[in-house]
């Protein structure tokens, strides 16, 4: 018998970015405001607090960065790493240049490349979604909204991966990691000098050119909210489709009624964002107390809102571990929820629909070419690292 005291969940523990689910649930239970003595945070597991958590930025305050390991120089000047009133600002001018364009603008480029990913596919017995597919299709569509120039997707993807990593061994990032997430910023800090001086048809040049009220964003606003999307657009969404794929492999059932009924995605789509969303965990730092489960959180302690478990919380979603397209998962944490709801959740299902209908109706079955997946080494994310499958 484990008291909560014993319980222990550690974050930079390779078994959870494998399999999370069993740990959360044990927290969820015995120790639902878990503080972990020996990296100095709280983690919240159950539905009603980490949505109310959520909720409430006052007591839960973004301004030190929602990412665990925060990377340096990110703190203050992006959307998740601001309260209001700066984060309202922020989003304003933000969404009024994102959502100029409605997504639909993005079809054509998806289908284009969804098949020609496809013919490689089909032309070869054994593929890596990840390589082949999910990441082949969100770095070109990232690149083409954000007007950036053509890169390796390979190699984008790599560096963009590293941005986001925690090295498990030293609790935290190291020195290459850091550095990937400059050279992006760098790469985008070039990006909006051009645009300075040639302005063109792109997220970039609009989120420069954004006004509200006489207000403008800043050069460096502009560059940490850009490097923000093509995190996100490349590496959250990548990841989310691979994990899509890998439930409708486990779930035969559910993908041959989606093949039959491609209709049915969107009810997948938000059953994968329940079941395993691929932005599990983020940081919050408390700006005043709170009690909770008779524990007194202090002002200035780190709180980790794991919205990946509150996803399985048998309170709010019943059989939770069950996959299950049809349940009615409405209010689910895999975007988030609050001031901070995902600002991309509609460009994300779009790609995801569009790219996964695609991709079933050529290659409706497929078959799990490994015994054992490695995951991506990070605090906040989880996700295979490659996806092999092959063709039946
Ligand atoms: C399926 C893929 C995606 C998932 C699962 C996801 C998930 C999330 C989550 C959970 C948050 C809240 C973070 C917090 O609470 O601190 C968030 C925020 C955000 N996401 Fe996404 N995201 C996805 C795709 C995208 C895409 C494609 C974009 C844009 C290109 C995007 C842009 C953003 C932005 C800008 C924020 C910050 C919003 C704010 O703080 O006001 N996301 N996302």
């Amino acid at each position: 018998m484990h008291s909560p005291a014993d319980v222990l969940f550690d974050l930079y523990s390779p078994a959870i970015d494998a399999d999370p689910f069993p740990h959360y649930a044990r927290l969820r239970e015995e120790a639902p405001a878990y503080w972990s003595e020996r990296d100095k945070h709280w983690i919240l597991t159950r539905y009603a607090d980490v949505s109310e958590a959520a909720q409430d930025w006052e007591t839960f305050s973004s301004t030190q960065g929602n990412l665990i390991d925060e990377i340096p120089g990110r703190a203050g000047a992006t959307l998740g790493s601001t309260d209001p009133p700066r984060h309202d600002r922020l989003r304003a001018l933000a969404q009024a240049a994102f959502l100029k364009r409605n997504v639909e603008y993005l079809l054509e480029p998806i289908e284009e490349v969804a098949d020609r990913a496809l013919d490689r596919i089909l032309a070869t017995h054994t593929f890596d979604f990840v390589t082949a597919y999910s990441s082949e299709i969100t770095v070109a569509i990232l690149l083409k909204m954000m007007g950036l120039p053509a890169q390796d997707p390979v190699e984008i993807r790599r560096k963009v991966v590293l941005a986001i990593s925690t090295d498990k061994s030293v609790r935290g990032r190291n020195a290459e990691q850091i550095e990937a997430f400059r050279w992006l910023a760098r790469f985008l800090d070039e990006e909006v000098s051009k645009r300075r001086k040639a302005p063109s048809d792109d997220l970039i040049t609009r989120l420069a050119e954004a006004e509200i009220d006489g207000e403008r964003l800043m050069d460096r606003e502009i560059v940490m909210t850009s490097a923000t999307f093509v995190m996100a657009g490349i590496e959250s969404l990548s990841s989310f489709m691979t994990m899509l794929a890998l439930n409708l492999h486990d779930h035969p059932d559910a993908r041959r009624r989606i093949v039959a009924d491609p209709g049915l995605m969107g009810q997948a789509i938000d059953e994968s964002l329940r079941f395993n969303t691929s932005a599990q965990r983020f940081k919050r730092v408390a700006g005043r107390d709170k009690v909770l489960h008779g524990k007194t959180i202090r002002a200035g302690d780190t709180v980790i809102l794991a919205y990946g478990a509150a996803n399985r919380d048998p309170r709010k979603f019943p059989n939770p571990d069950v996959y299950d397209i049809d349940r009615k998962s409405v209010g689910h944490l895999g975007f988030g929820g609050g001031k901070h709801f995902c600002m991309g959740s509609q460009m994300a299902r779009f790609v995801t629909d569009v790219s996964m209908r695609r991709f079933l109706a050529r290659v409706p079955q497929f078959r799990l070419a490994a015994t054992k997946l490695d995951w991506i080494s990070s605090s906040n994310f989880r996700s295979p690292v490659a996806l092999p499958f092959e063709l039946v």
